[in-house]
């Protein structure tokens, strides 16, 4: 149904104070499914190919600004410094360069729109002949949002915003989503009469729509079929609303590209994370940033992966991940944490409350239990024993470890750094290894045990312990020993 319209220009306003967020970040910069609020607007309105993109900013104009240039460094900001209502907004974005055919308006707080509905809405409008077009919706509670007022054949004639709205026009539950399309020239004839006979003082962007009508344009109100891609953010309950909506919305897209996600509603995933088919999402799992998953991996239950890669077929339980490579069938967890720099190969494992980072764990190796692997490289097939420490700081610098294939780390092994084991070797269990340690050798880095016989008996008298190892047939004088 869509023919492709020329835009020529699209003006995103994001001026505003934003409030109703109580917060000390923009209201534009909060997140939501891993982009700002901004970032969801500007990529919808990339997909028509706007031949310029203006974005008005004002309150927190630095942050804004800045991150306008990492989202679309194309874009012109203009710079609304008294913020005198949409209106004011949109005539200064219209003066800021030349502009001729088709200008949408849109605000910068409506993440859910799509490219397509915009570009749907570019299309009825361009077929219609208008010089100006509203989308609007049915929302089940239009409260907050400007009213769509039609006339007896349902031409739009006006929009009211509800503080002016009177009782009658309150009752009207098709609403000004906020997106608009003009026509350049008309536009820029009616902004200029716009008034601040409102109850907020303010110039309405919404008043051109009655202006360019009353001088004879035609206008349309076109209505959209999902409210909720045009549900606006101007509080914190909205937020979590729109937020559960993209939620869903990715969810169900990843789904039915075959994924497996069982259960929906507490399963997160960005809008920036990819996922192949015959990946399994379990409950409670979060999935951020440039994340990406391999068919037949597992993730979760109660998972949160930032920026990782996870291969084929690997499985990730209970853990928390950044920035980390998980390998084809490796396993991690439950109950890990995968930092920075961690590189799982092939087969390898990080098992239950272990923490790794900025160190590679080479291929069938594992660390399965209770240890702590910090700027170290690990060969293949090379295990490390049960609360295994890497030293790697001394206090004030970072050191590295090297430990070559097929090593056996005993338990309890601490791995004082710089040092390194060589292929095939072992430590001894509970050794504190600060030497090199050669390929095919033992190390045996700690005290020699020694056994003070019956001296519980003589030190720990009357005691249930004495009275256990007196039924084991030990004596007091069955050792020599002092103490
Ligand atoms: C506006 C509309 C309302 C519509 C609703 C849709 C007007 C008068 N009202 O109301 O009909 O139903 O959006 O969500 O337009 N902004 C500026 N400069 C300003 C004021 C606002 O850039 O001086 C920006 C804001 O940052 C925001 C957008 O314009 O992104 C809309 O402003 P907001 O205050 O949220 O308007 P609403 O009261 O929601
Ligand atoms: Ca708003």
């Amino acid at each position: 149904m869509t023919s492709r319209v020329q835009v020529g220009a699209a003006i995103v306003l994001a001026a505003g104070e934003g409030t109703r967020m109580k917060s000390s970040t923009s209201k534009v910069l909060h997140s939501i499914a891993g982009k700002t609020i901004l970032n969801h607007v500007v990529d919808a309105v990339k997909e028509l190919s706007p031949a310029q993109i203006r974005i008005v900013v004002g309150a927190s104009r630095e942050s804004v600004e800045a991150h306008v240039k990492e989202i679309a460094p194309q874009a012109l900001t203009v710079f609304q410094e008294v913020r005198n209502g949409t209106g004011g907004a949109a005539q200064l974005a219209l003066a800021a360069a030349p502009t001729s055919g088709n200008v949408i308006i849109l605000a910068g707080d409506t993440p859910l729109l799509t490219g397509t509905t915009l570009a749907d809405f570019a299309s009825v409008h361009a077929e219609h002949g208008n010089l100006a077009s509203v989308l609007t919706a049915e929302m089940p509670d239009a409260s907050g949002y400007g009213r769509i007022v039609r006339d007896e054949n349902g031409f739009i004639t006006k929009i009211v915003e509800e503080r002016d709205a009177s009782d009658f026009e309150k009752l009207i539950d098709e609403v000004n989503t906020g997106v608009y399309i003009f026509d350049a020239a008309a536009l820029s004839a009616s902004i200029k009469k716009l008034n601040t006979n409102n109850s907020q003082g303010e110039l309405y962007l919404t008043d051109v729509i009655a202006l360019i009508k009353s001088d004879g344009g035609k206008v349309g109100a076109i209505l959209s079929n999902d409210y909720t891609e045009t549900l606006g953010i101007n509080d914190r309950s909205q937020l979590a609303e729109c937020a559960a909506i993209m939620r869903d919305r990715i969810n169900d897209g990843h789904m039915r590209a075959g994924v497996s996600i069982v259960d929906p509603t507490t399963t997160w995933i960005d809008s920036t994370v990819k996922i192949a088919k015959d990946v399994t999402i379990l409950p409670g799992s979060a999935l951020h940033g440039s994340t990406s998953v391999e068919t037949g991996a597992v993730i979760g239950p109660r998972t949160t992966l930032t920026d990782v890669v996870v291969k084929a077929g690997a499985k990730v339980v209970e853990s928390n991940c950044t920035g980390s490579e998980i390998g084809e069938n490796a396993n991690v967890g439950p109950f890990s944490y995968l930092r920075a720099g961690t590189k799982l190969a092939a087969g390898a494992k990080a098992g239950a409350y272990v923490e790794i980072k900025n160190s590679t764990v080479g291929e069938g190796s594992k660390v399965p239990h209770l240890s702590y692997v910090g700027d170290a490289t690990i060969g293949s097939g090379t295990n490390i024993g049960a609360a295994t420490i890497f030293v790697n700081y001394d206090g004030v610098d970072k050191h590295k470890t090297v430990i070559g294939d097929e090593v056996r780390i005993g338990s309890d092994t601490m791995l004082v750094a710089p040092v390194s084991v060589g292929d095939g070797a072992y430590t001894a269990a509970g050794s504190v290894i600060t030497e090199d340690v050669p390929a095919g050798s033992i190390a045996v880095a700690r005290a020699k045990q020694r056994n003070i016989l019956g001296w519980v008996l003589r030190k720990r008298a009357n005691t249930k312990s004495a009275e256990a190892a007196r039924n084991a047939g030990a004596t007091e004088t069955s050792d020599t020993g002092a103490n």
